[in-house]
């Protein structure tokens, strides 16, 4: 059926996101999907239980706008302990139906018709679609390839009296790299003065390697004091399909989110935000998290050492870049889909994080996956 009139459209570059067609077509071709980012183990029998434990006790209708206060008492106390700064329960801490949405709404509170955000490429898809629908301007800065890092002296150059946000996001998806304690000098550095708002995508806070520190904003109070900070439950307790998240920002920030969060969701699922209020209990669940997919990522790139791919450096998110120069020039696009036809291994390429679709020959892996997911990965990887 088609709607008589033509509808112009709000998006009319956006098509299917990379992740929704490398699954479709990992499905299609009965292949390993290291594609898109999520699990293929289950999460903590504990975690479900307590999903049951909260609709028998009742937690079945509308939780508070907010969130439900004994969850948001147990974020702020976790986010004091981690990273020594208090946030109130009450007027800072809001429980959001996924970071995807979070990061919608922040922007959404804020963003107006022609303001100017300044984000880096290869960006995570939910950025730009979220500016450019609340009227905004995105200003994309490329991360240098290898390492992935900011080149800091070209952000300021980007910096105009219409900048009014900056997206960071560590450990960064897809390139698996972090933000260092010097990155947030000089962030500190160009937005001190400025009205700037910073929107700092955390949704792996707790998966970093190699003893490196998160370097969350909340660690910098004069950037806390201008930032939506934003976690995902669903990628610290293997639950992305619950959708669940949260937002931390100063009063005045959080004051405008909630305007938006009221009309676009209102509140967010009763017995999971039970679950996790009574989850986050045990600090274990989340800061074992590190360690458990350390082994994966090692693990992982031990099998595929012995491979023409290249190594890329990981050192936090579920994500291992491979370079696969050595064994073609095609474009990642084609390579991607031609592995999964003809090898039956699914992945992201990287292109489709830019918008001038620069290839670097690299593809991306999940390896949030189980052992034998990963050895069977590695064999089809080795033998190409
Ligand atoms: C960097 C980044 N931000 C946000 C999200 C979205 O998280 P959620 O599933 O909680 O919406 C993801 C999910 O892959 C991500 O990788």
């Amino acid at each position: 059926m088609n709607h008589p009139s033509t509808i112009s459209s709000k998006l009319p570059k956006n098509g299917q996101s990379i992740f929704a067609v490398m699954s479709e077509l990992a499905a299609e071709q009965d292949a390993i999907n290291l594609s898109q980012g999520f699990p293929d183990f289950k999460p903590d029998s504990q975690l479900t239980k307590l999903v049951a434990e909260g609709m028998r006790k009742g937690f079945n209708q509308y939780a508070p706008m907010p969130g439900l206060l004994d969850l948001r008492h147990i974020i702020a106390e976790k986010t004091e302990d981690l990273y020594n700064i208090q946030y109130s329960a009450l007027n800072e801490v809001t429980v959001v139906p996924g970071a995807t949405y979070g990061i919608f709404a922040a922007i959404s509170a804020v963003i107006k018709e022609d303001d100017e955000v300044i984000l880096f490429e290869p960006a995570y898809d939910c950025y730009v679609p979220a500016i450019e629908l609340n009227g905004g301007k995105p200003i994309r800065v490329e991360l240098k390839f290898p390492n992935f890092s900011i080149d800091w002296a070209e952000v300021a150059k980007l910096v105009t009296f219409k900048t009014k946000m900056i997206i960071i996001n560590t450990p960064h998806n897809p390139s698996g790299c972090i933000l260092t304690a010097d990155d947030m000098k000089q962030l500190t550095k160009l937005v001190h003065g400025s009205d700037i708002i910073i929107l700092s995508d955390e949704v792996y806070e707790h998966i970093i390697f190699d003893n490196k520190r998160h370097e969350s904003v909340a660690l910098y109070p004069e950037l806390a004091e201008r930032s939506f900070i934003v976690s995902s439950f669903g990628k610290t307790y293997h639950t992305t399909g619950w959708k669940m998240g949260y937002i931390l920002a100063p009063e005045n920030l959080t004051r405008e989110l909630r305007k938006v969060h009221q009309y676009l969701a209102f509140s967010t699922s009763s017995p999971m935000q039970y679950a996790y209020s009574k989850i986050l209990l045990n600090p274990k669940t989340y800061t074992g998290l590190s360690s458990f997919y350390q082994e994966k990522r090692d693990y992982f790139v031990e099998l595929v050492q012995g491979s023409r791919f290249g190594i890329q450096p990981c050192h936090g998110s579920y994500f291992q870049l491979l370079k696969y120069d050595k064994i073609t020039d095609e474009r990642d696009e084609d390579f991607a889909k031609r592995l999964t036809i003809e090898h039956k291994i699914a992945s992201i390429p990287i292109s489709v994080f830019y918008r001038n679709k620069t290839d670097n020959n690299v593809l991306r892996f999940c390896f949030a996956k189980s052992n034998k997911t990963l050895e069977k990965a590695a064999e089809i990887l080795c033998s190409i």
